[in-house]
């Protein structure tokens, strides 16, 4: 606890409370970053506050897997100028992917001289030491802290399991700013995952970029599904990002068979087009992914299966946009995440010449979206009158959101606060257009 302590005697000699604003933009690892970053925090002896402008630090927690993640990060990061301004005193610390890629941290350095730390995603071991030198103005050899986590959820937790990625997509620059895959021990896993359920915890999240290709020694993702299935308690397990490429049919019957399984499978395909898909790296073709949905669904006929498209990927012509149509006609897809091609300095793809206008790539996307959208509603539609057993989320504005084990949402429309954390049985009375409202029986 040596930095830790150091950070706590500086805020101490100043203030009698002290608080943390933390913004995080992207994925879930980054959500599981920020939880490490509370936790160090709160060991630090700081409250956290959603009110910036009341901070004594500012973290975010960036992305850098498109280009307009990274513009509008920039927009927030110009506005805390004014907060510096006002109070010379905060310490503004950016962190994550964004700011791995060493161009974005000269620029920082160079354009935003207000911000006081700037580190990268793999270097997160090191922020107790880099903030703890900041404030003390000098430099210290101790070892690294061990982890903290603040759990932002009482009911929902996300558990890594790995971080990093071997894939090289050609337009992905994941494996340059998390650097190469590496898997947790999967005792420790285990233990995590047995003390969340003995707390209450009632939706399990597996987290990494790839967790399919998950291995440590002799187990590998299947064979931790399988550990993690002999753990009591009524929990819903999740997981994300998955693989076409690594989702065995071997892995599809241990889900098959696993009661804890949640049964929704998030599955990139990115493009229908076996053209693109090569240009991408993917390693696999339409036929092969159709194959392995068209396998989950026979084994697990329950299953929900979400995506992520990408439209306008260089070389992409009418006829590849027409045929990732087509295979998303086939694939029936619950929903879908769409994003325009986004070229990203380092990675393979970005020297091909992207050559389609934007505006064909976003009427492209409209074509897209609104496809999934008439697929999305008729395959919601079928729930009508059916009965879920659901995990109640949250409450909003007259609504409680509460989510199947397939991941869906469905609301009730009255106000259901102490049920927030619990299953409940719960019908479905009406779906309109990709809304489905239930009423707990
Ligand atoms: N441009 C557009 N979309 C991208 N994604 C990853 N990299 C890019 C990029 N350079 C999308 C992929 C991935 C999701 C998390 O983000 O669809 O599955
Ligand atoms: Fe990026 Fe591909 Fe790795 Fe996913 S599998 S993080 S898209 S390189």
């Amino acid at each position: 606890m040596f930095y830790i302590e150091k950070i706590k005697d500086f805020f101490k000699s100043k203030y009698n409370n002290y608080k943390a604003f933390v913004k995080v933009f992207g994925c879930r690892q980054n959500e599981a970053d920020a939880e490490k970053i509370r936790g160090l925090l709160t060991a630090a002896g700081f409250e956290f506050t959603l009110d910036a402008d009341c901070a004594n630090l500012i973290v975010f927690v960036t992305c850098a897997v498109r280009h307009t993640a990274e513009n509008r990060i920039f927009g927030h990061i110009g506005k805390l100028k004014n907060i510096k301004v006002v109070n010379p005193n905060v310490i503004i610390v950016i962190y994550g992917c964004m700011t791995e890629q060493k161009e974005i941290r000269d620029k920082i350095f160079f354009s935003y001289p207000f911000v006081d730390i700037c580190f990268g995603a793999k270097s997160i071991n090191v922020f107790s030491k880099l903030l703890c030198e900041k404030l003390t103005n000098k430099v210290f050899n101790a070892p690294h802290e061990k982890k903290f986590v603040k759990r932002t959820s009482k009911f929902k937790a996300l558990v890594s399991i790995m971080t990093g990625c071997n894939n090289f997509c050609s337009y992905c620059v994941v494996p340059f700013v998390r650097g190469r895959e590496i898997s947790r021990f999967s005792s420790d896993i285990i233990n995590e995952i047995k003390n969340l359920s003995k707390n209450g915890y009632k939706e399990i999240n597996l987290i990494g970029q790839n967790v399919n290709s998950y291995q440590d020694k002799e187990t590998n993702f299947a064979s931790l599904i399988k550990k993690i299935d002999e753990i009591n308690g009524e929990f819903v397990l999740q997981f994300m990002t998955s693989h076409p490429k690594d989702l065995s049919f071997d892995l599809i019957d241990t889900l098959a068979k696993s009661l804890h399984f949640g049964r929704h499978l998030h599955l990139p395909l990115q493009s229908g087009s076996n053209k693109i898909l090569k240009l991408m790296n993917r390693k696999y073709t339409k036929e092969k992914y159709l194959e392995i949905i068209n396998y989950a669904r026979m084994k697990i006929p329950d299953l929900t299966i979400t995506s992520d498209i990408i439209i306008g990927f260089p070389g992409e012509d009418q006829s590849d946009f027409e045929e990732t149509l087509s295979v998303i006609k086939k694939a029936q897809f619950t929903s879908i995440f769409t994003f325009i091609y986004s070229s990203r300095s380092g990675t393979a793809a970005s020297k091909i010449p992207d050559l389609l206008p934007r505006s064909e790539k976003v009427e492209r996307l409209q074509k897209l979206k609104n496809l999934q959208n008439l697929i999305s509603e008729k395959i919601l539609a079928k729930m009508l009158g059916e009965i879920y057993r659901v995990l109640v989320d949250s409450y909003k504005d007259g609504f409680t959101k509460c989510r199947t084990r397939g991941n869906v949402i469905i609301k009730l429309d009255k106000d259901y606060s102490k049920f927030i954390g619990k299953f409940v049985d719960c019908k479905v009375v009406y779906v309109i257009k990709s809304v489905v409202y239930g009423k707990i029986l």
